[in-house]
């Protein structure tokens, strides 16, 4: 019997866990042409959210774009993997794939060769040499012409990685995007990435080009009742049973963050044979820490001081409300409140912290969490 818990990749079907309320918000954020900034921690489960809606979205004839912005290096890169997933789009339909390229992507001659997986991969090259304006800036106008075609159908580009934009162009591809954007107000826009400290920089900060230019919707944990459960049924349905005081107490200690959850379930799964209980918890999850000690070590000993004290700080209160307090100050020995925060700072820009909804610092990485609470202790 195969381990019926996995993570790192995107998940789908059997192994993808509710999140009913966000598909449904967010098939109709598509229904309402609307533009999204969606964030949440890293390994939330953002992509396989956003690739559960598309799914659904184009089982209802929906048009989606899906465009993973991180493994572009510049502004070129970021222009082909646009235009191959626009180009995707002349590839289903029924007429001349050649004319509806051209229609896409007007004054721009594209050349198409198709992937072993089937897959288009498009090479653009401009047809006119005095066409004036970026040539991403065309490309970008794909999704309305689109809709010119498809005056019925939902439309949804997804730009999934999106910070990255802000490391290949500084704002020159925020500015062009903001521009287009605007322009299309009968297709959806879903800017989506992993460094939140970074996407908030650019959806919040005043002197960014896509300053308050969508919607927030915000990706959390998975509740701990939606939870019980998927696990209960994935032990059971691979021949092991696990107790309700076992799921409760794992959900408790990954805070039901989806990545978390599924690889402490799957370490479990992997040292049981039948009845998992409580005992078991601990044994797998020494053996995942043990597993990640030396990436944590690394991690540790790569911080400067304040930050290594603020790391400390964080897994200890798990999670910390006030980081500039005296009390913080003094019982985490930090220089000052200004380096008590700066020490936070670093850590949010770095993405090892984050802050919740009801104001509390916490690490991201729960099991880093749980290493330094077990190995720092003074
Ligand atoms: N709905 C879900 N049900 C069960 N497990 C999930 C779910 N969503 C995410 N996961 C778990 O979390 C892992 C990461 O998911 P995903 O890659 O979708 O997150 P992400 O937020 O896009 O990550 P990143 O920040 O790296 O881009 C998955 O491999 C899976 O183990
Ligand atoms: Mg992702």
């Amino acid at each position: 019997m195969n381990n019926p818990f996995s993570y790192g990749g995107i998940v789908k079907g059997e192994t993808f866990c509710n999140r009913i309320t966000e598909q449904k918000d967010l098939i109709r954020a598509v229904e309402n042409s609307e533009k999204l900034f969606i964030h949440g921690e890293r390994r939330i489960g953002k992509t396989s959210l956003l690739k559960a809606v598309i799914q659904k979205i184009e089982k209802n004839s929906g048009i989606c774009f899906y465009i993973d912005v991180w493994k572009c290096l510049d502004e070129d890169d970021f222009s082909r993997v646009c235009a191959s997933a626009f180009a995707e789009y002349a590839f289903k339909e029924k007429q001349s794939v050649v004319e509806r390229l051209k229609t896409l992507f007007a004054g721009i001659t594209p050349s198409f060769s198709v992937d072993e997986a089937g897959k288009p991969s498009v090479t653009l090259l401009r047809a006119r040499s005095d066409k004036p304006g970026p040539f991403v800036d065309e490309i970008l106008k794909a999704p309305q012409r689109v809709r010119a075609i498809e005056p019925d159908r939902p439309i949804l580009v997804v730009f999934d990685e999106f910070q990255q934009i802000r490391e290949i162009s500084g704002l020159k591809l925020e500015q062009i995007i903001r521009s287009r954007v605007q322009e299309q107000q009968n297709v959806a826009y879903f800017f989506c990435g992993s460094r939140t400290s970074l996407l908030k920089k650019m959806f919040l900060e005043k002197s960014s080009p896509l300053y308050r230019s969508s919607g927030h919707y915000p990706i959390e944990s998975i509740s701990p009742n939606h939870w019980k459960p998927f696990i209960k049924t994935e032990f059971t349905t691979t021949g092991k049973s696990i107790t309700a005081e076992t799921i409760t107490a794992l959900v408790e200690a990954t805070g039901g963050h989806p990545f978390y959850t599924q690889m402490l379930c799957s370490s479990l799964w992997d040292i049981t044979d039948n009845t998992v209980s409580v005992s078991d918890l601990e044994s797998a999850t020494d053996l995942l820490l043990d597993r990640e000690s030396s990436t944590y070590i690394t991690l540790w000993n790569a911080l400067p001081e304040q930050p290594r004290k603020m790391l400390r700080a964080l897994a200890m209160e798990n999670p910390l409300f006030k980081p500039t307090s005296g009390k913080t100050v003094q019982t985490h020995g930090f220089a000052s409140p200004s380096s008590s925060k700066s020490a936070l700072t670093y850590l949010i820009d770095k993405d090892h912290a984050a802050q919740n909804k009801d104001g509390g610092y916490f690490l991201v990485d729960r099991f880093l969490g749980m290493w330094c609470r077990r190995n720092l202790t003074l």
